[in-house]
């Protein structure tokens, strides 16, 4: 079984100078804070960082594959209903790991997966004008069971199914994944007698993919979620070595930290060339900022710390920001996402005779896309590198579960340790609760009513 390597060729002085480069000296200098960092991290395994073991949860593992085989061909359709780290996970899995067609043709016997993360009403209004109870199972995913987004979906899809299936039949289309006991959603789940999941203490929000959150929705569109923990499980072990070269997320958190404060480089690009990993990207672009942005640090005191991520894919970005890339400010770094093999080749055939003159067209005939998929990819980073912007690699040799396992345990460890170097709290939001808070308020929720009478007396309220 391969595993994913991580290269920072690129991103050193020695490829594209010290202006904007590090030197192995300046990283291996850090070995002692690197070290530090690390057994901070895995000091809190055993306690408020859960989301460390999600790989061996053996029992959750057998409960969800038990759950899946149990309805196994009954429904067509398997809706997630969660925002945030309750559905960008599930999104990310699906597409790295199902065809990019699923839905238009499911496997025989395997449902479709559609992720609703948005209330918007033109979505929802949408699929509820053609969504078929008979035939749909609901995944309510909420760690704080109160979500107002999550929570009118499921009153609004919960509704349509009793209307269809009445009280009693409605039932067997709800499964939810929330908190053991904390939540409004569970206490639904008490009193409907709902099959249910569990999101263990320990595990935020953006770092639940590999517990229930993620593994349920997978596991019934039929990914391989044991080679997931398997993969993760891998790098668990090759990220406990201290030594920072030997350690891929500990090496990459350093990277991208000594980048930002060290040689200005705010923007952290995410550029998978893969169509599969386009959503992993996105899913990583939360992770970070969700997790890094913060106004104070760790002590109190206010920094308003945090990269910004960006997520972009190749080659589609290439004709749309790869411009800017190579020539814009010296304020981005890049972590390009590559693939060796795929499931697929594709020949271009052969030039057709009367087009054999036009070179434009002749030199492309009887290669394979792949082959110039690669081409873009390698072009890219030589572009990169010829204009000294620090640009790693994580190379997949190929997308499995297995790769995939290893490469979401690797950024989630990254961004812990990264929490280390920025000196702030990565497990927390209180950016995120505000903007709930403000909600709830401005929806007229009981308890809320100060701060309805804030926002309506401050000069940002609004009409
Ligand atoms: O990472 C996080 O904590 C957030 O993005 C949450 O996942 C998001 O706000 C949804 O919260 P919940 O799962 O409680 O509904």
């Amino acid at each position: 079984m391969s595993q994913i390597q991580f290269d920072l060729s690129n991103v050193l002085a020695d490829a594209i100078g010290s202006d904007h480069g590090l030197t192995m000296e300046e990283l291996l200098a850090d070995q002692a804070r690197c070290s530090a960092a690390l057994a901070e991290i895995q000091a809190r395994r055993d306690k408020d960082l859960r989301w460390l073991d999600l790989p061996y949860a053996q029992d959750v593992l057998d409960s969800i594959l038990d759950y899946a085989s149990s309805v196994n061909g009954r429904f067509k359709n398997i809706v997630v209903l969660g925002i945030g780290g309750s559905a960008l996970g599930n999104t990310a899995l699906q597409s790295a790991l199902g065809s990019p067609f699923h839905n238009v043709e499911p496997p025989p016997g395997v449902a479709r997966l559609f992720v609703l993360d948005n209330i918007d009403p033109d979505l929802v209004g949408e699929f509820l004008d053609h969504f078929d109870p008979d035939h749909t199972l609901f995944n309510v995913i909420s760690k704080s069971g109160g979500t107002a987004e999550t929570m009118s979906q499921f009153l609004i899809f919960r509704a349509r199914l009793v209307q269809h299936l009445g009280e009693e039949g409605h039932r067997d289309h709800i499964v939810v994944t929330t908190d053991k006991e904390n939540g409004v959603l569970r206490e639904i789940v008490e009193r409907e007698g709902y099959e249910s999941f569990i999101v263990p203490d320990g595990v935020g929000g953006r770092f639940s993919v590999l517990s229930p959150v993620g593994l349920l929705s997978s596991a019934l569109v039929g990914i391989d979620v044991k080679g997931l923990l398997k993969g993760a499980a891998d790098m668990d072990k090759r990220c406990q070595n201290e030594a920072l070269m030997e350690n891929p997320a500990l090496l990459y958190a350093l990277v991208q930290h000594k980048l930002h404060e060290e040689k200005g480089m705010p923007i952290a690009v995410t550029f998978p060339y893969s169509h599969r990993l386009a959503n992993m990207a996105a899913w990583y672009a939360q992770l970070l900022g969700e997790s890094i942005g913060k106004r104070l640090s760790k002590s109190g005191e206010e920094v308003f710390r945090g990269p910004t991520p960006v997520s972009a894919v190749g080659v589609t970005d290439q004709h749309s920001q790869v411009q800017l890339y190579v020539e814009g400010p010296f304020d981005k770094w890049f972590t390009l996402m590559t693939v060796g093999t795929g499931d697929h080749e594709v020949k271009i055939p052969q030039t057709p005779a009367s087009f054999r003159d036009l070179e434009g067209v002749d030199y492309l005939g009887e290669r394979s896309l792949r082959e110039l998929f690669q081409a873009e990819r390698d072009g890219t980073r030589i572009a990169l590198t010829d204009a000294k912007r620090p640009n790693a690699s994580i190379h997949f040799e190929t997308i499995t579960a297995h790769t995939v396992g290893q490469y979401i345990y690797m950024m989630e460890l990254a961004v812990a340790l990264m929490g280390e170097f920025y000196d702030v709290d990565a497990f927390d939001q209180p950016g995120v609760e505000a903007g709930k808070v403000a909600a709830y308020a401005l929806m007229g929720r009981a308890g809320f009513e100060a701060e309805r009478e804030r926002i309506e007396s401050a000069s940002c309220a609004t009409k």
